[in-house]
């Protein structure tokens, strides 16, 4: 267990807006800043994070919490990794190490020797050659460090692992060796880049030849648990934080390609690696919360893949534009040869995903004979009715007339109407509890207890007692942890609230009220209500008491209280 002082310490030091946009682009707005929530399929900032009280609130799904809550959910860890995740992000020697019950923690030691593993290589005699080539194509020192570029070299990365203890089994799932008659590496004679996860973990390799042009060019590391090319983006884990600065995010299709870019110090960079995108590409793409700039090898393939992923992050309800390389085969053919500036200059002017489907449905069509130019009105109007965008749909409309002295009204009758302006895709809204008159009653005060120590010691000294044992647990805590401490903090609240039975309820409180602010004026006659409210339940309980009482003395003894609580309710 991680001592509470050494977690509020931790907590105090980190702010949550600094670690939360290490994963989710935030815009400040106001006094708070505002993301798409990860937790849940949105594309709308319905996050919101306050710097001054140090907590989230999703107001879609219900998920709020401190900063420690955020990693538990968002990295899948236990609260105590969460808060040692925290402490190494803001560079805090935490003493405590957590037992880190992470699932597939060998296969993530594997990765990492080999990694260290073949990094050596590269820095040894062994590398020379391999040294040679990285050098020919541009490489620095510093990028080949900074991106732990390394070498495998013969086959023998699996031997030094079974020396190290781990079994056949533990290095085949790793991904890196396979089993014929023997054990075996599957990277041999290659350069290795090593593919982390979005956390920067290494979760495999790609691996390139340099000394001979008979094999595969890449080679990759097998499907693992920890691998899966779907749902892994190079270099995701070093662009997500830059993201802030650029507002974008460039995507590209192999890692030399984002290496290179890179290494002008454009870093919001990220590369598919010759995989068509999925579900969780976008997903990852999502989170950050950026307009998406689609920079595809200059090729057939590569403009089909630009109209296919571009098709789908527009359906995602993502802001896509496109650039396309003219004369050079990829990203880092075209730095090399037309060098950073030019580079630059082209980064400069994107064009819409729209306008670049436009164009890609010209192309391989001579627009002189009527029946490609028939057919190219056509598949732009099925485009115009996919979108909501009318002044889109009118300058189109517009210029098509005009640059082929087509009749307006034609192009126009083809147009569908929608009769709802906006056809949003419905987000699961988390479901409201209902709550019964008297429980609302309750979690106000509690609500209004922990945004401000006055009211504490006000319920402290004027009631002390809620008419629920749940509800009156958690007022009775927030009190007995303001007496600790000699004040109250909500975030510190939260972590040291998270593993009781009535956290949930806690976060929810918080999540209800944070949206509709409740008059704190009137506290006082909440407090009053309750207190009636307790009455109320006493006097109901007493008339039981006395219908039931056979002894016509005690009976009457009852009667007397009855009458006083009846005056004091009053
Ligand atoms: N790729 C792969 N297997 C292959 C070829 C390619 O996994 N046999 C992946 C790699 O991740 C590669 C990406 O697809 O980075 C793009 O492939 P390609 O355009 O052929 O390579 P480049 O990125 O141009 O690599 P290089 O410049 O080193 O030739
Ligand atoms: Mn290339």
């Amino acid at each position: 267990m991680i001592p509470i002082e050494e977690i509020n310490l931790i907590r105090n030091n980190a702010n949550i807006v600094d670690i939360i946009s290490s994963y989710i682009n935030l815009e400040p707005k106001g006094k708070n800043f505002f993301g798409v929530c990860p937790f849940h399929d949105d594309h709308n900032p319905s996050m919101s994070i306050s710097p001054e009280k140090q907590i989230y609130t999703c107001f879609v799904c219900g998920a709020s919490g401190n900063v420690f809550t955020f990693v538990q959910d968002y990295e899948n860890v236990s609260f105590p990794e969460a808060v040692s995740i925290v402490a190494s992000k803001i560079g805090y020697n935490l003493q405590y190490k957590a037992k880190l019950n992470k699932p597939h923690k060998d296969l993530y030691e594997i990765t990492d020797i080999a990694c260290k593993y073949f990094i050596n290589n590269l820095n040894s005699d062994l590398g020379k050659e391999a040294k040679k080539y990285l050098k020919e194509r541009q490489l620095s020192a510093e990028i080949i460090k900074e991106f732990k570029i390394g070498i495998a070299t013969s086959n023998n990365l699996a031997k030094l692992l079974i020396e190290k203890g781990y079994t056949e089994k533990q290095i085949i799932e790793a991904g890196i060796a396979n089993k014929g008659d023997n054990l075996y590496d599957i990277f041999q004679n290659r350069i290795t880049f090593p593919i982390n996860n979005e956390r920067g973990e290494v979760a495999g390799f790609s691996a390139r030849i340099y000394n001979n042009e008979k094999d595969n060019k890449y080679i990759n590391s097998r499907e693992n648990p920890i691998f899966k090319k779907g749902s892994i983006l190079f270099n995701y884990d070093k662009a997500k934080s830059e993201v802030n600065k650029t507002k974008s995010i460039i995507i590209v299709e192999g890692q030399f390609d984002a290496i290179r870019v890179y290494s002008l110090g454009i870093k919001n960079v990220v590369a598919t690696m010759g995989t068509a995108f999925t579900k969780e590409h976008i997903n990852l793409l999502k989170k950050l919360n950026v307009k998406i700039i689609l920079m595809m090898d200059n090729d057939e393939a590569g403009e089909k893949t630009t109209v296919t992923s571009g098709e789908e992050l527009l359906n995602s309800n993502l802001n896509v534009e496109v650039i396309r390389l003219s004369g050079q085969k990829d990203p880092d053919d075209y730095i090399i040869k037309n060098g950073e500036e030019k580079f630059k200059e082209l980064l400069k002017n994107p064009i819409s995903f729209f306008e670049y489907k436009l164009n890609y449905l010209k192309s391989n069509k001579d627009l002189n004979k009527s029946k490609d130019l028939a057919n190219y009105i056509n598949s732009v109007i099925n485009e115009l009715n996919k979108s909501d965008d009318e002044i889109l749909k009118s300058v189109t409309i517009n210029k098509l007339a005009k640059d082929y002295d087509l009749d307006k009204e034609v192009l126009l009758n083809k147009l569908i109407v929608k009769t709802k302006t906006k056809q949003k895709k419905p987000v699961e809204v988390k479901k409201k509890t209902r709550l019964s008159k008297n429980q609302k009653l309750c979690e106000t005060v509690i609500y209004i207890m922990m945004k401000d120590i006055k009211y504490i010691k006000k319920y402290d000294r004027d009631l002390g007692y809620l008419p629920s044992k749940e509800y009156y647990q958690i007022a009775n805590d927030i009190l007995a942890y303001y007496k600790l401490n000699n004040d109250f903090n909500i975030a510190d609240f939260i972590s040291y609230a998270h593993a009781s039975p009535y956290y949930e309820k806690v976060i929810r409180i918080l999540n209800d009220n944070e949206a509709l602010e409740p008059c704190y004026d009137e506290f006082d006659d909440y407090l009053g209500l309750i207190k009636k409210l307790i009455k109320e339940k006493q006097i109901n309980k007493l008339k039981i008491e006395i219908d039931n009482e056979t002894d016509i003395n005690k009976r009457l003894e009852l009667n007397d209280l009855l009458i006083k609580l009846k005056k004091e309710s009053e």
